[in-house]
C-alpha cells in the first residue's frame, strides 16, 4: 500500500496566471517556413479550494501556445480551457455545448488542428472543446452536429486522405467506436466495436487498410477507484490482451492475442504484406499498485501481427524508460524508419515519488530525447541537463523534405536558470547539434501531455 500525495508538484506545479506576451526574444533563427502555432495541452492543478490530492489526469486543462510567423515569435499565450468546472471556478458564463459540471471532464490531454479549427481533446467519451486561434475557449464541439457521442485523446490523421481517425469511448455503451472525420470536419463514419469489459483505450494506430484497436489489460474500474480519488482503472489480465484490426471500410474486427500489458501510446503502424507492424510504448503492468497506479517501466516494443497464422511476435526495440512516441506526420499509417521519444525522467521520477512505482529506476541525470533509427536498429540521445525537463516533441517536415527526418522537432524545455521555459526548435537530422532556434518564453510551462504544430492555413497570394 502506498500513500497518495499531491501530483501537482515539481515539474507539474501549476501556473497561476494566464499570460499574453508579444514578440518574444529568440536565440538562433526561426525557419521562415514555420508559420503557425505550436500548442501543447496539460493538467494545471485542481481547484484552489479543493486541497484533496487528485490524479494528474484530472487536472484542469491548460493550453500553452507560441505563434510563429515570418521568422518571428509573435506571441506566447497560456489559457485554461473553459470546461464547466473551470468556467464556474472563474465566475464566467458556461460555454456553449458544455456538459453539466458533474459529468464534464477536463479536456487536458491533447490539442490538434483540423479543418482550420483547433480542438482540445480528452478520452472517456467526452466532447472536444473548440478553441479560437488565440486559444480562447469557444465551447464544446459536436463537429457541427455530426459527432454522435464523445471523441478521443489520440486521433490519427491519414496524410493521404486528410481524414482523421479515432477510436472513441461511449458514455452510454460499453462498445468502442471507430470514427472518421472528413477533412472538412464532419463525422463520415461511425462503426461500433463490441467490447464487453470496458478496456481503457488511450490511443490507436492506423495503417492503409486498418484501424488498430488496443484492448489490453487495463479496464475501467469506476466506482472503486473514484472513491479513492485515483484514476478510475484497474489491472485485469484474467481476460487476456489483444490487438484488433478493424478494416477501415468494414465492420468485423480481427482480434490477435498479445501478452498482458498496457499501452498508452503507439508510435506508428504499417502493413507489410500479410503482416501488420505496430510499434508501441508498452508497460508490463499498469493500474496494479493497490491504492494508486502501480506500473512498471515503459519500453519501446514492436508487435508483428501475422494475419494468416493469427500469431503476434513481440520484440523489444529499446528497453530504456521512455514515453511520448512520435513520428513524422507524413509517415502515419505507412512504413517509418525514424521515431522520437522522450526519456521523461521528470515524469517518471514524479510518478515514482507520488504514485509508488515499484520497478522504475530512471538513470538519466536530466530529461532527454531519443531519436530511433529503426532500420539500423540504432538510436541517438539528446540530453538537456539537470532540471531542463521537456516532454513530447512534434516533428514538422521541412518544405521539400528529401528524407523522412528532414524536418524540425519542436518542444518546450524548462530553463531552471531563468525559471521559465523555452520553445526549442531542433533539426531532426542534426539531432544533437545546437538548436536552430530557441524562443524564450516569459514564464514556466509545466510538464504536460500532448501537443501539435498547427500550420496556418495556406495564404492566398493571388492579389
Ligand atoms: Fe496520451
Amino acid at each position: 500500500m502506498s500513500t497518495v500525495t499531491n501530483p501537482f508538484t515539481g515539474a507539474y506545479t501549476p501556473v497561476a496566471e494566464e499570460v499574453t506576451a508579444f514578440d518574444l526574444p529568440v536565440t538562433g533563427t526561426i525557419p521562415a517556413e514555420l508559420n503557425g502555432r505550436y500548442l501543447r495541452n496539460g493538467p494545471n492543478g485542481m481547484r484552489a479550494e479543493d486541497p484533496r490530492p487528485r490524479h494528474l489526469f484530472a487536472g484542469y486543462a491548460m493550453v500553452h501556445g507560441v505563434r510563429l510567423l515570418d521568422g518571428r515569435a509573435r506571441w506566447y499565450r497560456n489559457r485554461l480551457v473553459r470546461s464547466a468546472a473551470v468556467a464556474e471556478a472563474l465566475g464566467e458564463r458556461p460555454r456553449p455545448g458544455a456538459a453539466p459540471r458533474i459529468v464534464d471532464v477536463a479536456p487536458n490531454t491533447h490539442v490538434i488542428g483540423h479543418a482550420d479549427r483547433t480542438f482540445a481533446l480528452v478520452e472517456g467519451g467526452f466532447r472536444p472543446y473548440e478553441l479560437s486561434y488565440e486559444i480562447e475557449t469557444v465551447g464544446a464541439s459536436d463537429f457541427c452536429g455530426t459527432l454522435p457521442d464523445g471523441f478521443a485523446a489520440h486521433p490519427k490523421l491519414d496524410p493521404g486522405t486528410g481524414e482523421l481517425h479515432a477510436i472513441t469511448w461511449q458514455r452510454d455503451s460499453e462498445n468502442l467506436r471507430h470514427l472518421v472525420v472528413s477533412p472538412q470536419g464532419a463525422v463520415v463514419r461511425a462503426v461500433d466495436i463490441p467490447v464487453p469489459h470496458r478496456p481503457v483505450v488511450h490511443d490507436m494506430a492506423l495503417t492503409r487498410n486498418f484501424a488498430v484497436v488496443l484492448d489490453l489489460s487495463g479496464r475501467v474500474g469506476m466506482a472503486d477507484n473514484l472513491a479513492r480519488k485515483t484514476y478510475p482503472a484497474v489491472w485485469d489480465e484474467t481476460r487476456g490482451a489483444r490487438i484488433g484490426l478493424l478494416p477501415r471500410n468494414g465492420t468485423e474486427v480481427g482480434w490477435y492475442e498479445v501478452e498482458p500489458c498496457f499501452v498508452y501510446h503507439t508510435l506508428n503502424a504499417h502493413e507489410d504484406g500479410d503482416r501488420v507492424v505496430v510499434d508501441v510504448v508498452r508497460y508490463p503492468r499498469m493500474f496494479a499498485g493497490g491504492a494508486v497506479d502501480g506500473q512498471s517501466s515503459p519500453t519501446l516494443d514492436r508487435w508483428i501481427v501475422d494475419t494468416v497464422s493469427g500469431k503476434v511476435t513481440e520484440t523489444r526495440l529499446d528497453d530504456r524508460p521512455q514515453e511520448f512516441p512520435a513520428v513524422s506526420p507524413a509517415v502515419v499509417g505507412g512504413a517509418h524508419r525514424y521515431g522520437y521519444s522522450t526519456v521523461a525522467t521528470a515524469l517518471l521520477r514524479h510518478f515514482a515519488a507520488t504514485q509508488a512505482l515499484e520497478a522504475l529506476t530512471p538513470e538519466a541525470a536530466g530529461d532527454a530525447l531519443i531519436k530511433h533509427d529503426l532500420s539500423r536498429q540504432s538510436s541517438t540521445v539528446r540530453e538537456f541537463g539537470a532540471g531542463r525537463y521537456t516532454g513530447e516533441v512534434s516533428f514538422v517536415p521541412r518544405q521539400g523534405a528529401r528524407s523522412e527526418d528532414d524536418g524540425y522537432l519542436l518542444a518546450y524545455v524548462h530553463d531552471p536558470e531563468r525559471g521559465a521555459s523555452d520553445l526549442v526548435v531542433l533539426s531532426a537530422e542534426d539531432f544533437t547539434g545546437d538548436p536552430i532556434a530557441t524562443v524564450h518564453l516569459p514564464v514556466r510551462v509545466p510538464a504536460g501531455f500532448h501537443g501539435s504544430w498547427i500550420p496556418d492555413p495556406v495564404r492566398e497570394d493571388s492579389e
